[in-house]
This record gives C-alpha cells, structure tokens and sequence, in this order.
C-alpha cells in the first residue's frame, strides 16, 4: 500500500492518487517538439479539433435522427433540418467536417510523406495514422449511408458489391453484409451502428494509439536533423533555451499550434455558413428508390481516386488493384529502402516520384468524378497505370539513393 499524506491542497490530494504532475510532464511540460517545423506540423492538432467538431455535432444530431429506413431520409431533411432549433447548423457542421476531414488527412499524410516521417523508428506512427486513414474511410462510407437518399442507396449497392470479388460470384458474402438481397433495414441498421459506436470507438483508441507510437521517437523536423533529444532538453532545463534545438510542447508548441487551428477555424466555418453545398450531394435529396438507378453514381471526392484506379478495367483486375492501392500506402515505410530522412527535395528521384504521385492523384481525383467517356476514359486508364508502376518501382528508386 502506498504512503498516503493530508493533502496540502486540491491539487496535491489528486496527485498522491493519479500523479497528475507526473502525466502532465510526460504529455505536456517535459514533451519536447524540435524548434525547425513549420506550420505543416500542426495538422496533427487540426486533425484533433476537426474530429472533436464530429463528435459533438454527430450527438447532437443523434438526438433526433431516426435510424429506419422510412423515417431516416424525412428525420434527416425535414426534422433536423427545418423542424430543430439550429439543426441545420448542426448537420452542416458535421456534413462540412466530414469532408475537410480528409483534405486534412491528406495535407497530414503528404506532409509526413514529404520529410520521411515514416522511417527510422517512426514506422509505428506511420502504421497507426494509415490505420486512422482506413477507419476514417469506413466512418464516412457507413455516415453516407444514414440520410438514405439515392447516393446513400446506390453507393452502399455499388460498394457492397465489390465484397462478391468479380468472377468469384460471392454473392452469399455480399448479402451476409447487408442482411438482405438489397440494401434495407438490417443494412441501415448495421451501417447506424457502426457509424454511431464501433468506429468512433475504434478511432479514439487508434488516436491513442498514434500519440503514444509518437511519444518515443518524437516528431521529425523540416530539415530531416537528428536531434539528441536528452540533450537538447537539458539544455533546455539548464535555461539555455535559445540554445536548445526543442521547446516544451506545453505551452509553447501549444501556442503555435492554435493560432494555425484558429485559422483552420475561420475557414472552416466560412464554408459551414457561405459554402456548405460543397460537402452534400445534390442527387442525396431524393428518397432512396431501390427502382431508380441514377445516371451516375460516384463517391465523395476523397474517394475519387482510388474509385478511378478501379473503373478502367474488367472487374477482376479492377478488384485487385482497388485492393492494391488500399494497402500500399500502408508499406510505404518497407517499400522506400534509402535510409535517408530528409525532405524529398534533398533525395534526387524520389522527390520527382513524389510530384508525380501527387499531380497523378489530382488528375485520377478529377477523371473519377466525369463520367468514364473519350478522352476521360484514357486518361483515366493511364494515370491508374502509372500509380501502380510509381509504387512498385519505389524499392527500386530507393535503393540506389545516395546517403545524403
Ligand atoms: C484523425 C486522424 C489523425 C490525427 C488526430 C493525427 C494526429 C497527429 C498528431 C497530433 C501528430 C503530431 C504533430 C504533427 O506532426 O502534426 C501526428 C504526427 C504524425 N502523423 Fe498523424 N494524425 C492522424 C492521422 C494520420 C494519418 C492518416 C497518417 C498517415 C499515415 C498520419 C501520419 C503521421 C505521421 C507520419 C506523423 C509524424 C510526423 C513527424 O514525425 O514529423 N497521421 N499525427
């Protein structure tokens, strides 16, 4: 049993039970962030912010939407949206949030990509943030299924079809995951629980998870520097602060971190007020109609790439690449074999596979929306190919890169 004392204050009482100080040195006073980053490295926060923003906008909507498939789309259109007291503000919030989410994923992910955030001890944090990546998508899919308007109908169609694996004709397994021949109660029953519990919880802990694969290599830095972290805090500690490479996360890392979430904040709710219509698609004010295919099903525009890396092909090859491209990005700590942790522009042909890579990705992102017609078509098909090509030949790029 522990040696317990009369506390001296409030403060003090909760200390001798959770050793509060402790934790508030090892997650905030004592966490030591290098001085040489940019405002690219407060992503991480944004992606916090945003992410809280989803949670508390979902609850509230929670309160009123009705989880069948005869009240979903009424409860959503009409009840939230003109009924509630600032319902409207409530969706839009989530519905906005839901989409920036993933420009911000994006901007987070190229950044680590960029300065070779994922090598040399950091390959956990890699892993965790390409497993936040997966459960975002799966949170956004199963979300876009809950208004059950026609996109919701015909994309969750689209989607769970992909589970029949082309020629295989696995049917039994598309309908053991929606419950039904079609989607129906049991398929919007489900999707509301997972997009309402299972996800959200498993994202909390995968966040968790991300800090704490941080926690020991720390973050990198723009200039691709090894820091002596020991050293550099004691230094530090020593009041050679001007000195040191680090500062202390709390309060001054902090404090550059939210002046760039409280410009992220202004933006964000520029586009919940003037410009939410970007984030709702217009064909998702219809009512499901299980007989009424729209001409054109797409998904939302941070699947539009990896939708485009699909549609060119027959299905069975469509499949395997789909599939390609949802876990390569996971390797990508394996696949890039140069031990160089430096910004790409330092590392000869990998800073050029990298443009590519991220002009290829707009350009698939920009053919998966048109419709797959003519020129579309082929551009559509070549861009595909080259992604695949850029990943496989990345080993090979990487090897024969000079140490910098
Ligand atoms: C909502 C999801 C996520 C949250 C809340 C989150 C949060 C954070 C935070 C707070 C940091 C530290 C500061 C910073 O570098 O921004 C960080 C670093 C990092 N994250 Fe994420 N992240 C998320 C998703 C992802 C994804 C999808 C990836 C891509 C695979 C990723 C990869 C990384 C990497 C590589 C670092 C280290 C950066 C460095 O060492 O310089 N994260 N993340």
């Amino acid at each position: 049993m522990a040696h317990f004392t009369k506390a001296t204050s409030v403060k003090d009482w909760f200390n001798q039970r959770l050793a509060v100080e402790k934790v508030e040195k090892v997650m905030m006073s004592e966490y030591w962030i290098p001085k040489n980053i940019n405002f690219l490295w407060a992503m991480g926060m944004v992606l916090v912010i945003t992410f809280a923003m989803l949670l508390v906008s979902g609850i509230f909507l929670l309160m009123y939407y009705v989880p069948t498939v005869d009240g979903a789309f009424d409860s959503v259109n009409y009840t939230i949206m003109r009924e509630v007291d600032f319902g409207w503000l409530w969706r839009h919030v989530h519905g906005v949030a839901a989409s920036v989410v993933f420009l911000i994923i994006y901007i987070h992910m190229f950044t680590g990509i960029y300065y070779g955030s994922y090598k040399k001890g950091r390959e956990m944090i890699w892993i965790s943030g390409m497993l936040l990546f997966v459960a975002f998508s799966a949170e956004a899919f199963s979300g876009y299924m809950l208004p059950w308007g026609q996109m919701s109908y015909w994309a969750g169609m689209v989607i769970t079809n992909l589970f029949s694996g082309g020629s295989l004709h696995a049917d039994g397994l598309v309908e053991w995951i929606r419950g039904d021949y079609v989607p129906a109660q049991a398929f919007l029953g489900r999707f509301f629980m997972l997009h309402v519990l299972l996800i959200p919880l498993a994202i909390i802990g995968l966040i968790a998870l991300h800090f704490g694969a941080l926690r020991i290599p720390h973050v990198n830095n723009q200039d691709g520097e090894e820091i002596d972290f020991d050293v550099e805090s004691e230094k530090y500690l020593a009041g050679k602060k001007a000195e040191s490479k680090v500062m202390r996360f709390a309060n001054d890392f902090m404090a550059k971190d939210l002046m760039v979430v409280g410009i992220f904040l202004v933006f964000f709710f520029y586009l919940v007020f003037y410009n939410y219509g970007f984030a709702m698609d217009p064909v998702n004010f219809d009512p499901a109609d299980g007989l009424k295919t729209p001409a054109h099903i797409y998904p939302e525009w941070y699947f539009l790439w990896s939708y485009e890396i699909l549609r060119p092909f027959n299905i069975d090859l469509g499949l395997v690449l789909f599939a390609f491209a949802q876990v390569i990005f996971v390797l990508l700590p394996f696949l890039d074999r140069s031990p160089n942790s430096v910004p790409a522009n330092r590392r000869g042909l990998f800073g050029i596979w990298f443009w590519v890579m991220i002009v290829n990705l707009i350009v698939l992102t920009a053919m998966g929306k048109l419709p797959p017609e003519g020129i579309f078509s082929t551009i559509g098909l070549v861009s595909a190919i080259l992604f695949v090509v850029q990943w496989l030949a990345l080993p090979f790029i990487t090897k024969f890169e000079k140490k910098v």
